[in-house]
């Protein structure tokens, strides 16, 4: 099935929300793959918003994003590039709607709590970016209860 890269963002991790983001994909029905917490070095942080380098708030971003320690994470499930994006909310918090990540629990672009992948080709990147050990290979038996087939 489809995987895709979830990350905690510093702040996330700060205000305590690392259990309530995890539940809301464990609730939807992805299944986990792999999970760290790590504190990522700037050399490390720049690839991985190596397409943002020349917007005017790259340095800001990886500043922000080298704070602290960050929960890397692979969610496996079908449509899941798109639909972790869905939990999520949209980028900017004043446009994020009340349900997702986002829209419940931040108020700032530059403080927005998670980062999800945004195509399936830059979440495999990310994966092996963030995981070049590997994931963890499972079956859920909620498997034949979340899929029909
Ligand atoms: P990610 O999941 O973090 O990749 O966010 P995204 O895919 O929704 O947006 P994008 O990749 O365009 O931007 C990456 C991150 O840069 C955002 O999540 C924000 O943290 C930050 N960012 C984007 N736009 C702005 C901005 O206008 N100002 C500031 N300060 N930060 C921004
Ligand atoms: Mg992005």
């Amino acid at each position: 099935r489809e995987r895709t890269y979830i990350m905690i963002k510093p702040d996330g991790v700060q205000r305590g929300l690392v259990g309530e983001i995890i539940a809301r994909f464990e609730r939807k029905g992805y299944k986990m793959a792999a999970m760290k917490l790590v504190k990522p070095s700037t050399e490390h942080m720049e690839e991985h918003y190596a397409d943002l380098k020349d917007k005017k708030f790259f340095p800001g971003l990886i500043k922000y994003m080298t704070s602290g320690p960050v929960v890397a994470m692979v969610w496996v499930g079908d449509g899941v590039v798109a639909g972790g994006r869905v939990l999520l909310g949209a980028t900017k918090p004043s446009e994020s709607a009340p349900g997702t990540i986002r829209g419940d629990l931040c108020i700032d672009v530059g403080r927005n709590v998670c980062h999800g992948s945004d195509a399936v080709e830059s979440a495999e990147k990310e994966i092996a970016h963030w995981f070049p050990e590997g994931v963890a290979e499972w079956t859920s038996h909620s498997e034949s209860w979340v899929y029909e087939a």
